[in-house]
């Protein structure tokens, strides 16, 4: 009845227009809507139950919503619980003089207007964002990008910074016609100090090419991921990317020592200094350390390296339950201390999805299937020394039953084989089907409670597959369905956020914000905290051209 008062509304609307077509917009339009109705519907059932013109108001609701939506752009978004952006209407539209004029600056091959290439760099790496940009700018140096930037903040023109699009909130596509700046040209490796360990390069430079230059040379970088061949340092930096190695190197705010970057005016601000020590004012590097392009654009890094130690082990682990993982991280910092480097998990289903969905995944322990797996990596300098160290810890976590099963690396080979199935999960999850991802920093004892509680949350409807950086209290928790639907969405949000609020978690513990998670920074920050955030938003970016829609709520957002 509800329903069918909003679809009625809309034909109505569309029978006034006298429109013939349903625009793909329409048809999205009314499909939104039913929805949201059923949201206003659940609000009402508990706010006005008494109420006698209950559906009226839902109707009356409905057509001032249609009618405000059907004068401006609008886009639903899966990421988010029927999440309704409107362009912000300041934005001017691309005009063949901004394309002459880009192609002049950079020339006719960096002014991409080819549909195939536009259509892989609308589209985001979980294929659950899909923007309408009609052009991607590829600059080369930071003139180039100091000059993109004051040309389109002059033109008012909105612009999506994207490094290797490998981003997991929607963050690296445009939302609507956002001009794209991919920063791929900009990968060249400008120093390495072979005494200090700091390497400074372009933020176009993929993580996997950083690493095997660094192997050349005796260092390895502070940061391993499971996108290393595709993602760029300095998408690394605006997501502050964690990965599998931040329990032994830390977060991206202590190792990258300098950065360079340019602001929505065109200016380039340097920052890009390679002292480990420096207290001469504010340190403006960190805003745009995990500002996911919303500041500025990073053009420049400086990072500090360590180097590379010649005793790396792995080992591959079961346990029977969760408080077994969670003894064994305890034990495993307190008895390897100095020489561990990655604390990772994977529950059973994890594992089940990989051996069912990865070609040439295979189980290192294929004996019987386990509840949870632990992948335990150290790297020290002394082979002997850190073999025996721990062996010895692992024999005595068998001996308490803290471990079911295990084996440990023999060679380069098997160890990649290991890492492969905690890496392989994501793209496995992809293979399943639709899901619903999130990633957050959860107390360790409380984590997988959350997981129990999602499990018996959605029945039959979906799996809980849940994996993450258990050394970082990092829960990535994943719901995997067959196809994307509303009412799993309903089932799942914000009932995640409200509990991870509850527990004093972040709703991001490192993929960002992005547009998945703009308007639900309230569960992790402060009103206040997010009004500096949007001042500063505000002083550096005044027209909002850079990534707009994303990282902070719409309401700070569109200030115009
Ligand atoms: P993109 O995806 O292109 O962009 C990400 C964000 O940064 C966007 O908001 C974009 O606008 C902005 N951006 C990109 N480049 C610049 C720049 N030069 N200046 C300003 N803004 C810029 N993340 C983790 O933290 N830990 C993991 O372990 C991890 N594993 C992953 C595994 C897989 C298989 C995948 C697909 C993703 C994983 N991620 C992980 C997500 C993660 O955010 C990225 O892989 C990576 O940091 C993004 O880099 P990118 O170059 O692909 O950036
Ligand atoms: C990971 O740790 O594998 C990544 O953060 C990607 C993901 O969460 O799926
Ligand atoms: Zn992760």
């Amino acid at each position: 009845m509800v329903e069918g008062g909003a679809l009625g509304q809309v034909n109505r609307l569309r029978e006034a227009s006298g429109e013939i077509e349903w625009s793909e917009a329409a048809l999205e339009l009314t499909r939104h809507m039913s929805k949201t109705n059923i949201r206003l519907s659940d609000y009402f059932s508990t706010q006005l139950h008494t109420h006698r013109n209950y559906s009226l108001i839902i109707d009356q609701i409905s057509v001032l919503i249609i009618s405000s939506l059907l004068q401006c752009n609008f886009r639903r978004c899966f990421g988010s619980a029927a999440t309704v952006i409107e362009r912000n209407t300041s934005f001017s539209t691309l005009n063949s003089d901004d394309v002459s004029y880009f192609k002049e600056l950079l020339g006719e091959k960096s002014v991409v207007e080819d549909e195939d290439v536009l259509l892989t760099a609308n589209t985001d790496w979980m294929r659950k964002y899909k923007g309408s940009s009609k052009l991607l700018l590829q600059p080369k140096t930071t003139h180039e990008v100091s000059q993109i930037l004051k040309y389109c903040n002059s033109r008012c023109l909105p612009v999506v910074p994207q490094g290797g699009n490998t981003g997991l909130v929607g963050g690296s596509v445009p939302v609507f016609d956002e001009v794209i700046i991919n920063m791929g040209s900009m990968n060249n490796i400008i120093s390495l100090d072979k005494v200090s360990g700091i390497l400074v390069c372009e933020a176009g430079c993929i993580l996997e090419n950083l690493i095997s230059f660094l192997d050349n040379h005796g260092f390895i970088m502070p940061l391993d991921l499971g996108a290393k061949g595709s993602c760029q340092i300095g998408g690394n930096v605006s997501t502050n990317a964690g990965g599998l190695r931040l329990v032994r190197y830390g977060s991206l705010h202590g190792t990258v020592l300098g950065l360079e970057a340019v602001l929505a005016n065109g200016d380039v601000i340097d920052m890009l200094g390679t002292l480990r020590k420096d207290n001469t004012g504010y340190d403006l590097k960190h805003l745009f350390i995990g500002s996911e392009g919303s500041l500025g654009i990073v053009t420049k890094v400086s990072i500090l390296t360590p180097p590379k130690l010649s005793s790396v082990n792995l080992a591959f682990l079961a346990c029977e339950d969760y408080f077994s993982c969670q003894k064994l991280l305890v034990e495993a910092k307190r008895r390897l201390g100095d020489i561990l480097s990655a604390f990772e998990f994977l529950d059973n289903q994890s594992m089940d999805l990989v051996l069912n969905h990865l070609e040439g995944a295979r189980n290192p322990l294929p004996s019987s299937m386990h509840n949870f797996y632990v992948l335990i990596e150290t790297t020290g300098s002394d082979e002997s020394y850190d073999k025996e160290k721990l062996e010895a810890f692992l024999l005595s976590s068998m001996e308490g039953g803290l471990i079911s099963d295990g084996v440990l690396a023999q060679d380069i080979n098997q160890a990649s084989s290991f890492w492969r199935i905690r890496e392989g999960v994501p793209e496995a999850l992809m293979k399943a089907g639709a899901v619903y991802k999130y990633d957050l920093s959860i107390p360790v004892e409380k984590m997988y409670d959350l997981v129990d509680e999602m499990r018996i949350r959605m029945g039959q409807t979906a799996k809980v597959i849940a994996y993450g950086h258990l050394g970082d209290s990092n829960l990535h928790l994943n719901i995997s369905a067959p196809q994307y639907d509303d009412k799993i969405l309903a089932q799942i949000e914000p009932y995640v956020y409200e509990w991870t609020s509850e527990h004093k978690g972040s709703i991001s513990a490192e993929h960002g914000l992005g547009l998945m998670k703009a308007n639900k920074i309230f569960y992790s920050k402060s009103p206040e905290t997010v009004q500096v955030m949007g001042s500063i938003k505000k002083l550096l970016d005044p027209n909002g051209i850079l990534n707009p829609y994303k990282v902070l709520p719409q309401s700070l957002s569109s200030y115009h």
